[in-house]
């Protein structure tokens, strides 16, 4: 049988013990399967490693599995906070940093991100790197955010950015759509940033704040 796209690149890859663990733990807490692809993991791991980041700043933390791609390459000095509505989908990634021995750079702030980001602003927080995978009704809210938050250089990755099509599918209007849009056009047309939309997976964002 011919191989598909993600099925070679899937063949061509060592399993990674690891995170196969943590997909099957959000499976089995019947958490939504909708972590981000291995091949984004691994550019996000890359990103980190090449930009040099230690303060990360993760909104959506789900079950930890793009919390691990970043802790992996952030080096023992560096630090990750993730923000997350749900406590207990925070427990679980938790759990899974702690399992893959990454759990001391993360920290966890449970609520509405919006709430976590002033507080960081209060706290003075600076950012190297920021990672979007969270309610898409407000991706241009969190853009904003890592504007003010984002040292010069730090590096924006956002993921569904085209969401399964809808963000070009010009019938489609829906609140999270409509969004997306703004967020995708920000990023495209703003001065203080360089940017690139990748047609991979379910659309990668990645800008660099000038
Ligand atoms: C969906 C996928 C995601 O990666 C996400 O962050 C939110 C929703 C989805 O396919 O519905
Ligand atoms: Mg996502």
């Amino acid at each position: 049988m011919k191989k598909t796209v993600k099925e070679y690149i899937q063949s061509i890859y060592p399993q990674d013990e690891m995170l196969d663990k943590v997909k099957a733990g959000i499976i089995k807490k019947g958490m939504p399967n909708i972590s981000i692809s291995p091949g984004f993991g691994r550019l996000l791991s890359m990103l980190v490693k090449l930009s040099g980041a230690k303060q990360v700043l993760e909104i959506g933390a789900l079950g930890g599995y793009s919390g691990i791609c970043l802790a992996r390459e952030l080096g023992k000095d560096g630090n990750i906070i993730s923000l997350e509505l749900k406590q207990e989908y925070a427990d679980v990634a938790k759990k899974h940093l702690a399992e893959a021995g990454l759990g001391d750079l993360v920290e966890y702030r449970i609520g509405d991100a919006k709430d976590s980001l002033v507080q960081l602003e209060k706290e003075e927080r600076k950012f190297d790197f920021f990672f979007i995978d969270a309610d898409k009704e407000n991706y241009p809210l969190y853009l904003e955010w890592a504007l003010k938050l984002g040292n010069p250089g730090a590096i924006i990755a956002a993921d569904n950015t085209l969401m399964r099509g809808r963000t070009y599918d010009e019938s489609i209007d829906s609140p999270a759509v409509q969004a997306v849009r703004r967020f995708n056009e920000q990023l495209a047309q703003d001065d203080r940033l360089q940017s690139t939309l990748l047609p991979a997976f379910d659309g990668i964002s990645l800008a660099m704040i000038k």
